[in-house]
């Protein structure tokens, strides 16, 4: 069978994506975001992004067409993000998706907009970290692609076997293991308080470099120093962790919320006394506790649950600093690390796209076209 064409609309939050994929090859990923109407807030207003959204639909859906230079008609299948996101903003992408499905002829797929942050490490071309020093490629898998990654007969590829995955975004951060993209699904661990985007956005403020904040700390952290501050992993003592035997309630679960404070304290302490704020170690210091934190549980759930292949996805994983460290500590925990580019790791329609086309591959029922909006699907 030919690979399916399948449009993706993603719009849970600030960012319009539309993505369209032919299998496993990317053929557009056109993104407009609000982000600029939202700096002033230091937030995402939800209906601003709701109405920005609508404006931006129709663009940016005629943009990837023509970029991939195909016609609405043409596609086997459309899906959409049908939650976790602001229910506003779903909304949008939502009664967009079912108009086209519906004016079209179309199945439509609801995906889960978190599974498809891992299931855009299907697509070609990713980072293969590969255990054994063999350092970064960038394997496209073109033409017959690797044991672990080849594209099947269908032009779909398959997931390897004990896959993991590493979800870090501004919602969410989450351990996987990831049985099938389509049907099974398990959360290992998780954030108990700010999801890791949230710690980098709320320190970057704190330290008045802007929103967003992640990108913000990584770039004001290259020229800092991130031992000069010695800042909190949390969850991390014997009486939440517990050992591999008896595992701790918080074993493979992180908390920011400390770390946050401990670095409000660490600038007061310098606003107190006078003295400018050493805004570039501080940044430093704490996205190094972030990363550690993060990827040291991140590396030891796999391990524990017999996971060989970690994808990473969302937001932070653009971040130089986490792509860096877990690289590292796969490559010395024996586990592949699949790195999408940054430009699917923020959010986009092509992640959409790509988990909808495994979903047509892999027989699924199309959704209703009443399925709701769900803001706060798991
Ligand atoms: O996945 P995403 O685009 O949206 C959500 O689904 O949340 O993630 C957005 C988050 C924001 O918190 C942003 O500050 C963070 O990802 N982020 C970064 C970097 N780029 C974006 N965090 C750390 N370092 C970066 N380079
Ligand atoms: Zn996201």
């Amino acid at each position: 069978p030919r690979a399916p064409l399948v449009l993706g609309i993603e719009t849970s939050c600030d960012e319009t994506g539309i993505g369209i994929v032919r299998g496993t090859q990317l053929l557009a990923n056109t993104v407009s975001s609000s982000m600029e109407e939202h700096v002033r807030f230091g937030g995402v207003i939800p209906e601003i992004a709701a109405r920005a959204h609508l404006e931006a639909f129709r663009p940016t859906l005629r943009q990837a067409l023509d970029t991939a230079g195909i016609e609405l008609d043409e596609v086997d299948a459309i899906a959409v993000t049908a939650g976790p996101g602001l229910a506003g903003a779903l909304m949008v992408g939502l009664s967009a998706a079912k108009g086209l499905a519906l004016a079209a002829g179309k199945p439509l797929y609801g995906v889960n907009h978190l599974v498809a942050h891992v299931g855009v490490g299907l697509l070609d071309p990713a980072e293969h970290h590969r255990p054994g020093g063999i350092g970064t490629a960038e394997n496209g898998t073109a033409g017959n692609g690797t044991a672990a990654n080849g594209t099947g007969q269908s032009g779909m590829r398959e997931l390897p076997q004990n896959s993991g995955a590493l979800l870090v975004s501004g919602g969410h951060t989450e351990i996987l293991r990831v049985g099938s993209l389509t049907s099974d699904v398990q959360l290992l661990g998780s954030t108990i308080d700010d999801a890791a985007g949230e710690a980098f956005d709320k320190t970057a403020r704190l330290l008045g470099l802007g929103y967003p904040g992640g990108p913000a700390i990584d770039a004001a952290a290259a020229s800092g120093d991130p031992q000069a501050f010695r800042f909190p992993r949390g969850l991390t003592l014997p009486k939440f962790e517990g050992s591999a035997q008896t595992p701790g309630k918080h074993r493979h679960n992180w908390s920011f919320s400390g770390l946050k404070t401990a670095v409000a304290r660490a600038v007061e302490q310098f606003e107190a006394a006078g003295k400018p704020v050493p805004v570039a170690d501080i940044a430093a210091s704490f996205q190094e506790a972030v990363v550690d934190v993060i990827t040291a549980k991140a590396v030891r759930a796999a391990t524990e649950h017999g996971i060989t292949t970690l994808l990473l996805g969302g937001g932070v994983a653009a971040n130089k600093r986490l792509r860096e460290l877990l690289a590292h500590r796969c490559a010395d925990a024996g586990i592949e690390l699949q790195i999408p580019p940054v430009s699917l790791c923020t959010d986009n329609g092509a992640m959409v796209a790509a988990l909808g086309a495994q979903l047509v591959a892999a027989g699924t029922a199309p959704s209703s076209l009443s399925i709701p909006a769900d803001s706060s699907q798991p």
